[in-house]
């Protein structure tokens, strides 16, 4: 085999070597090129269009996902980084709850937390990605938290207003499955 042929078969390997993760709770078996960027997988491969594309730098916080619980930006993250992770977008987010929305997402509905809703999807991934790890923020750890959220037109009035009510709203849902996993049967 020539030299240049044998140099594309490898690089060829590489695209193909599978990369195993978690995608909202589900194993999922990738088998895009190990630099594709995350935001494009979600979007392209697999249908989860609720990450939003938009800078494509690491500015907007429109894709916005959680990497074991953490918020990144998908667009920045790339296919091999995900080898072994657990990857919650906003498709993930909604399940999770007998409502069929998540607090946080009925917090925005209320408070008028959006208004063309594009930045919305990674506002709430960040805000849970904060809450999931500290229940009770300051107004500092929110605005710090919501710092690479960038939104056009909403204003970041009802933004906050959303994030301290679904601050109570869990913290309410918590004490209501305290007391239900405490009462005798
Ligand atoms: S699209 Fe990823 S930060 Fe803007
Ligand atoms: S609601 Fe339009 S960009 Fe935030």
């Amino acid at each position: 085999m020539h030299r240049n042929e044998k140099q594309g078969a490898a690089a060829a390997q590489v695209a193909k070597a599978p990369i195993y993760c978690e995608i909202n709770t589900i194993p999922v078996e990738l088998t895009a090129a190990p630099s594709k960027r995350l935001l494009l997988i979600l979007r392209e491969d697999l249908g989860l269009t609720g990450t939003k594309r938009s800078c494509e730098i690491g500015r907007c916080g429109a894709c916005m996902v959680l990497l074991d619980g953490v918020p990144v930006n998908s667009c920045l993250l790339m296919a091999y980084q995900c080898e072994g992770k657990q990857i919650t977008t906003i498709e993930g987010v909604a399940p999770q709850s007998e409502e069929g929305t998540d607090a946080i997402q009925r917090a925005f509905l209320l408070e008028g937390g959006y208004q063309c809703g594009y930045c919305t999807p990674g506002m709430i991934l960040s805000v849970k990605g904060l809450l999931d790890g500290n229940p009770s923020p300051t107004d500092e750890q929110i605005e710090e938290a919501l710092s690479g959220n960038i939104c056009r037109c909403t204003g970041y009035g009802g933004i906050k207003r959303a994030v301290k009510q679904a601050i109570e709203w869990r913290k309410a849902e918590l004490e209501a499955n305290r007391t239900e996993r405490d009462e005798p049967e």
